[in-house]
Parts: C-alpha cells; structure tokens; sequence
C-alpha cells in the first residue's frame, strides 16, 4: 500500500518537474457519475429532500463548509483525486463554478439519491444515471468551446472516469418497494442493474471515455440505517443484505471483465469498498476506529433520507475521527482514508 502511495506520489512529482515546478495531475481530468456517496453538492441545485447543504456536514472540510457533501469531509473520491495530484477538485455540474476554466479538471455529475436504474432517481428528484451521460455530452460541447476540439478530445481520452451507484438502489427502492421486491428477486435486479452499467459504459466508450473504474456496493448490511431498518433488533450487520451485495459485486466484476475483452483500448476496474470498509466494521479497533456500528451525526442510526441530522439533532459526536460512519449511511472521511488508499492499489494500472 505504502510503496503504491510513494509511487504515485513520484509520478506526480516528476510531473512536477517535467512542468516546470507546476504540479501536474497524472490525468487530465476527472468525470464522476454517481449517487450521495460521490455528490459533492449537485444536490445543492436541485428540489430534493436528499441534502447535505447544512452543518453538521462539512464541519471538517476546507472552510467548514457543507458543501453538500454527504460526510464531516473528504469523500473518497476527493481523496483520489488529491493523490492523483489535483489542488481543486473537479466541480459539481450544477454549480456556478463548474464553468469556464474549471471545466478543464473534469466535472462531477452525481446526484443524491440516484441509481442504476432511473426509478431510484425519480423517486427521489435527483439526477438519474441516463441524465448524468446527457450532462456529461453538453459537458463535452462546453469544454470544446474552452479548449478547442483537439484538447477537448484529449481531456476526455486521458481522464479517469468513476461510476459509483447502486446502494440507493437497494437501500432506497429495491428493500422498501414492493412493486420491485414482490416481482422481482435480488438477483433479477441485479442482472437488471449490472445490464445497465454495461449499457452505460458502451456509451461512454462511445464518447471517448477510455479509463473507468466502476465501485462495487458497500456492505449493505453494516449500514447502521440497514442495521436498524432491517435488523430485527440484532445489532449484528444483516447477512442476507451482505450477501446480496456479494452476488451483486460479483456480477459487476464479471461484466466489467467482458467489456475489457470487448474493448481492447478501454482500461477498466473495479473499486472494491466492500473489503475495506467490511473490515472496518468488524475489527475497527486494530484500525484506530472506536464507533462502527452508529454513526456520529444525530442519532446515527437512520439518519438519511427523512430524518437527515440537521444543527438541532441531538447527539452528534464531538469528533468523527474514530468513528467509521458519518451518518447511518455515510462512511466518515476517517473511514474514506481508509476506502481511498485500498483504491489505490487496485487503479495503479489505470493512471499509468
Ligand atoms: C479529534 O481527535 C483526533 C485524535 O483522536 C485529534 O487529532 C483531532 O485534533 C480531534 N479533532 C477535533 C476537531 O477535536
């Protein structure tokens, strides 16, 4: 892990020096499509029970500012982006700032409360995965208007693009929704949601894109929302959620391995978060982590969704370093260190 760190550290160093003392990311720019996870405040512009615009989230970001961001601070991707060399991160879509010069570091398209699959999102006003790729196309007019065509195409060509859905499909639609889980069984859906992750990523292909790495679910069942929603009162992580995000990684690494077949130029992995921050659940202790089975905001435990943590929440711990979820949902920055450096070493192969 230390060794892959220095590496990248080097490589951005080197950049450095190859640039004239100006740091250099190792790619160009970076596009992110996703769901709250990823989100760093989309959600501020749109008309959705689903935000983060408000303390107590952000108190430990630059600033202290609730960016919209859905953690104390860095998500996981901020981190990435950080090693990858970045000063500022690529700028939500819908924000002011993501216009202009801003456009030439990438652009971030995630949206609280989306999916996989459209219905998730449409629940939940946010923007679904079919409207992110249409943003992410207007994008590409834009920033041939700032670029040029032929830097525009480079942009797109060397950047790394992050694909983060899923868990709202299951926490939020999939678990509470009879017309899914009456008709349908978890590995129907998940097929469902696996083919349209293919879908999306020919598409992207087709746009350019030619390094993407695509997150595998969270243990669902560790969520302390999952823990309390559906637990029966054991405070144990609910297996069965467990094992279908299993089976549902599982499928997703199958597909991502046929499309590497498929497209020989396209660089493509699969981030695991299930391994990490399983393992900060079940022995957070050897990790320096005191609290993994609530989180530190409000109660911790089903705060999201209807009863997000606001100032007034009763509750909120004082620090979240040694906590490893932020909200009932969310995984604190402490924890997304932790997630961010075990990345790492499985996207080494694609920024080099
Ligand atoms: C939280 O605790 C950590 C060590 O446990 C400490 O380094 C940090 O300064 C604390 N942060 C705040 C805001 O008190």
């Amino acid at each position: 892990m230390e060794v892959i760190r220095c590496l990248l550290l080097l490589a951005v160093l080197f950049l450095a020096g190859a640039h004239g003392g100006e740091a250099q990311p190792l790619v160009p720019g970076l596009f992110t499509f996703g769901d709250s996870s990823v989100d760093v405040g989309n959600n501020d512009y749109l008309h959705t029970l689903i935000k983060a615009d408000f303390p107590p989230y952000g108190r430990d970001f630059q600033g202290r500012v609730a960016t919209g961001r859905f953690c104390n601070g860095k998500l996981a991707t901020d981190i990435t982006a950080d090693t990858l060399g970045f000063t500022s991160y690529p700028p939500a879509y819908l924000s002011p700032e993501a216009s202009g010069q801003n456009l030439l570091i990438g652009a971030n398209f995630a949206s609280a409360g989306s999916g996989y699959y459209d219905h998730t999102a449409l629940m939940y006003h946010a923007i679904s995965f079919t409207q992110q790729l249409e943003y992410f196309k207007e994008y590409q007019s834009k920033l041939a208007a700032v670029a040029g065509s032929s830097q525009a195409k480079s942009i797109v060509t060397g950047s790394l693009y992050i694909i983060s859905f899923g868990a709202s499909d299951f926490v939020q639609n999939y678990y509470i929704n009879p017309l899914l889980f009456k008709t349908q069984t978890v590995d129907q859906f998940s097929d469902r949601l696996v083919s349209i992750f293919r879908n999306s990523v020919t598409q992207l292909y087709g746009m350019g894109a030619r390094r993407v790495a695509v997150t595998t679910l969270p243990p669902l069942g560790c969520l302390p929302a999952a823990i309390t929603l559906f637990g029966h009162g054991s405070s144990g992580c609910v297996s069965k959620l467990n094992s279908d995000s299993q089976r549902f990684n599982s499928k997703m690494s199958a597909a991502v391995d046929s499309l590497s077949k498929q497209y020989h130029d396209l660089k493509i992995a699969v981030f695991d978060i299930y391994t990490p921050l399983y393992s900060l659940v079940t022995s957070p202790e050897s990790q320096g982590f005191t609290e993994a089975k609530r989180g530190c905001c409000g109660t911790g435990k089903v705060e999201f969704t209807v009863f997000l943590c606001n100032p007034k929440s009763v509750g909120t711990c004082s620090n979240a370093t040694t906590y490893v979820f932020w909200d009932a949902v969310h995984p604190s920055e402490a924890a997304n260190q932790v997630i961010a450096d075990s990345l790492l070493t499985e996207g080494i192969n694609l920024v080099t």
